[in-house]
């Protein structure tokens, strides 16, 4: 893309590899995400879409490559950093604090934003309301199903106030009204401007949503364009027919 297009990138990734010792878990990948856009990152189970994530947010070290957020390189700072600027996430398995209340969970990254109690409390509150969970903020975390732990995850990640927000497998398991609901509300999310990298098997979701999907395999990104491009490539139902012994 030409240097001098108008509309801003919140996220660069520039060649971006993960080895794990001889294993190149991501290998080379490059793209942008744009404000208020939804990428896709589909491909087979361990194609490194995890990694990419982690990678993105700090979780794991680079080989090489580099990645910039608003324009500054951060491909070396630590997660916290990376939160503190507006990159939040979701954890494919879900790490909901278990002896603390929906509410407490959500508390814990609202203090990143407002350090005082009231304040932070508040905000918490607020992000269990946009994702239907207020009336559960006094129960314990353990307690919830699997289509409310996804929404605690959710608003934890909504409460550090992400410019960036990175969704991993966050529909998986649903069941068919609830995912149409967690469609919607993933739309809802860009209207302020936030942009969000989602990796995601079922494709209802990543057709409905992605501006743009970026096919994985083997670490390589073998494909990229529109969800209607995308599903079509011969060469990315292969990866995916290619994917079905492993699973
Ligand atoms: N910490 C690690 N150490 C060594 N190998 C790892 C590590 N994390 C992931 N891998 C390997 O890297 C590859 C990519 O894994 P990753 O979890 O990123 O795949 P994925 O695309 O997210 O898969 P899925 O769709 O099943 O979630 C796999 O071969 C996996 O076994
Ligand atoms: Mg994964």
């Amino acid at each position: 893309m030409p240097a001098s297009r108008a509309s801003p990138s919140i996220l660069q990734a520039e060649r971006v590899s993960v080895r794990f010792g001889g294993l190149r878990a991501v290998d080379d990948v490059s793209f942008r995400l744009e404000c208020g856009k939804i990428l896709g990152l589909i491909g087979p189970n361990g194609a490194g879409k995890t990694t990419l994530f982690n990678a993105l947010t700090g979780y794991v070290p680079l080989s090489s490559g580099r990645v910039t957020y608003l324009g500054s390189d951060v491909s070396r700072s630590p997660p916290f950093e990376r939160t503190r600027k507006g990159m939040g996430r979701t954890f494919q398995i879900e790490r909901p604090f278990e002896g603390l209340t929906v509410l407490e969970n959500v508390l814990i990254p609202a203090f990143l934003r407002f350090p005082g109690r009231g304040d932070a409390e508040a905000w918490a509150g607020e992000c269990l309301e946009r994702v239907g969970l207020a009336d559960r903020r006094k129960q314990l975390s353990s307690e919830l199903n699997l289509a409310r732990r996804r929404r605690l995850e959710l608003a934890k990640a909504l409460a550090v106030k992400p410019r960036v927000l990175f969704l991993d497998e966050i529909m998986a398991g649903l069941n068919p009204p609830a995912l149409t609901e967690m469609i919607e509300f993933v739309l809802s999310l860009t209207l302020d401007g936030t942009a969000i990298l989602m990796v995601e098997h079922i494709m209802q979701a990543v057709v409905e949503l992605s501006d743009h999907i970026i096919v994985l395999a083997f670490g390589k990104k073998i494909a990229e364009g529109t969800p209607e491009v995308v599903t079509s490539s011969p060469l990315v139902i292969e990866a995916y027919l290619g994917g079905v012994d492993d699973a």
